[in-house]
């Protein structure tokens, strides 16, 4: 269960800076496809980065499967998110001088949490699950747009965390591209895993469990998907 509680995010600045979030209070079950939603500025980045620990609030609490984030010094924090978030961002952020595999290698390297040969088999049958094993070898630069975002969910899911986190993972992406990964994402939400995704797409209601509208650095809708028939879900996460 991933808990906010009062949690504001300042941003010192001239005029008193910016207040990306403002008292902001939500809870999140385990294993859900969570869509966050709304206007550029009302702080969509920000609450994910929090739940990821790649930043702090200012004030308030931010607790991930029991672990008080708010509180590790950056050291436990490094390591922390190193086993329990996999981050995927827009611009895919794969290393550009790292071959696709070394790339999904790098995480479980900076973690030790595999022996080298076991993270090399691990990373062969993470790109083989998202469809780019035949990429293994080449650096990101060979591949497609949407070939890279492949490669970095496969990254995100290197040491096996319980949290993916994707900040617009479709933002670059045309609208076929966008799907598949739309759907491969949501196809991890039935693995058991909770994935939270900041998106613009429009239509994203009809695959996630849940969307949560922000507007000026507060929740103002959060709202649980009817359930769907499991078949019906299926056949839409592997569209
Ligand atoms: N590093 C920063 N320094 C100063 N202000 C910031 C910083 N990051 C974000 N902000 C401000 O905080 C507010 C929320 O930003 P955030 O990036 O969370 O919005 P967003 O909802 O992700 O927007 P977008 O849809 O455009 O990505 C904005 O007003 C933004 O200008
Ligand atoms: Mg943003």
């Amino acid at each position: 269960m991933i808990e906010l509680r009062n949690v504001s995010k300042r941003y010192p600045g001239p005029d008193g800076g910016t207040c990306a979030l403002d008292g902001l209070s939500l809870t999140l079950p385990d294993g859900e496809f969570v869509a966050i939603v709304g206007k550029s500025g009302s702080g969509k980045s920000t609450l994910i980065n929090l739940i990821a620990g790649i930043d702090r609030p200012s004030a308030g609490e931010v607790v991930v499967a029991g672990t008080a984030v708010h509180t590790l010094d950056e050291s436990r924090l490094a390591s922390w998110r190193g086993r329990h978030v996999g981050v995927v961002f827009q611009f895919f952020q794969l290393l550009p001088t790292l071959t696709v595999l070394e790339n999904v290698m790098l995480p479980m390297d900076f973690c030790a949490t595999y022996a080298k040969a076991q993270a090399r088999e691990r990373a062969l049958r993470l790109l083989a699950d998202v469809g780019i094993a035949e990429h293994a070898h080449k650096l990101p630069s060979a591949l497609s747009g949407g070939q890279q975002q492949r490669a970095a969910i496969a990254r995100a899911l290197a040491n096996d965390p319980p949290l993916i986190v994707a900040d617009e993972p479709t933002g670059n992406l045309d609208t076929a591209t966008a799907d598949a990964v739309l759907a491969l994402l949501c196809g991890l939400a039935r693995t058991g895993k909770t994935v939270l995704m900041v998106t613009h797409e429009r239509d994203v209601s009809r695959i996630a469990d849940r969307v949560v509208t922000l507007a000026d650095g507060r929740v103002v809708d959060n709202q649980r998907m009817p359930t769907r028939q499991a078949a019906q879900t299926q056949a839409e996460c592997h569209a």
